[in-house]
């Protein structure tokens, strides 16, 4: 029980009196630590496509991310999430050009890494989706994706990107037990710093449509992911996935969406005491930028999402607002 005054003794307003008292009091605070900021690479030369779907978000060619990456680290971003445009005639049913040690993903982060070497940390992610002719994040057997083929696939393409230089692993793919198969792999092949960031609580949303815009799967995925990724319904299945994960020997584990699930990032945050990482993910980007960009409500907004994350329990936020509140920060 919170043992507490009365009024008059008692005036909560004093303490938000001014400005400085405020600051004194404040219980949570956002800084660029709390940063990572997902880019889109894209093959070819000079480009920097914008997204539709996604107001002031682009796809950057190589050449190009070199001042953009630079510019993440002069504002103090510590992480970048790769997510690769892959043209339509690389994806197969198979998402073979996942395992290509020379894709896009691994181009990127290596260049990245050679150049910035621990400047910045690079994620990738793991799963089939940017690569497969079906946009759906592993094998299909009979219309179904099937878990332990699509696992032997997830191991290959964690390992290649580890050699590429990839810090972070994060399997966004909600097979079971790939967390477990991957660390074993990476354990035999002296990966062993890598980091495993595990998407341990997925849900099957709707709120991903403007990423799988970004990324080139929307118009191929004809069905919804609803037999992997998790029922928006549940909380207690997600103390589960994420004892699950720990116990495979995830280092950190996420929560996605973001706002419209920060009492899963509590839970998991007073349950399990890990470093959890909130996904602020496309489709809450877009509504809010385009309010914004209607004037419906002022940009103030951005961070007092990114707080809520915080106050939630979040250690740091994946958004797509990172580098413009790290201007502001
Ligand atoms: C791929 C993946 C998705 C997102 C991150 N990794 C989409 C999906 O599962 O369909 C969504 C990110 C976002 O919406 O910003 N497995």
């Amino acid at each position: 029980m919170i043992r507490t005054g009365k009024y008059p003794n008692l005036r909560l307003r004093r303490n938000r009196r001014n400005t400085w008292v405020r600051r004194l009091v404040r219980e949570n605070t956002l800084s660029t630590d709390d940063l990572i900021q997902p880019i889109f690479i894209v093959e070819g030369r000079n480009k920097k496509i914008p997204i539709k779907t996604m107001p002031g978000i682009f796809r950057y060619s190589l050449d190009k991310l070199d001042t953009y990456v630079k510019n993440l680290i002069n504002l103090g971003i510590p992480l970048i999430a790769l997510f690769p445009y892959i043209e339509k005639k690389y994806k197969d049913s198979y998402g073979s050009e996942a395992l290509n040690k020379n894709n896009l993903i691994c181009r990127a982060t290596h260049l990245i890494k050679k150049k910035f070497k621990d400047k910045i940390g690079v994620m990738c992610d793991v799963a089939l989706d940017p690569y497969t002719s079906h946009g759906h994040d592993g094998i299909l057997k009979s219309n179904y994706v099937d878990n332990d083929e699509t696992i032997r696939f997830l191991i290959e393409q964690s390992l290649i990107q580890a050699k590429a230089g990839c810090d972070i692993i994060a399997p966004s793919d909600m097979m079971d037990g790939r967390i477990g198969l991957i660390r074993k792999a990476l354990e035999k092949n002296n990966f062993k710093d890598v980091k495993i960031l595990s998407y341990a609580v997925k849900y099957a949303s709707s709120f991903y449509g403007p990423f799988r815009d970004a990324v080139g799967s929307k118009s191929l995925l004809k069905s919804d992911k609803k037999n992997y990724q998790m029922d928006f319904s549940n909380s207690d299945e997600a103390l589960r996935e994420v004892s699950l994960d720990i116990k495979e020997g995830a280092d950190m584990v996420m929560v996605k969406p973001g706002l419209p699930y920060l009492d899963i990032i509590k839970i998991v945050k007073e349950k399990f005491k890990i470093p959890v990482i909130g996904y602020q993910v496309s489709g809450e980007y877009s509504i809010i930028m385009n309010s914004i960009n209607k004037g419906i409500v002022d940009d103030k907004i951005i961070e007092e999402t990114l707080v809520s994350f915080k106050r939630a329990g979040a250690n740091a936020i994946i958004t797509y607002f990172a580098e413009k509140i790290a201007k502001k920060l």
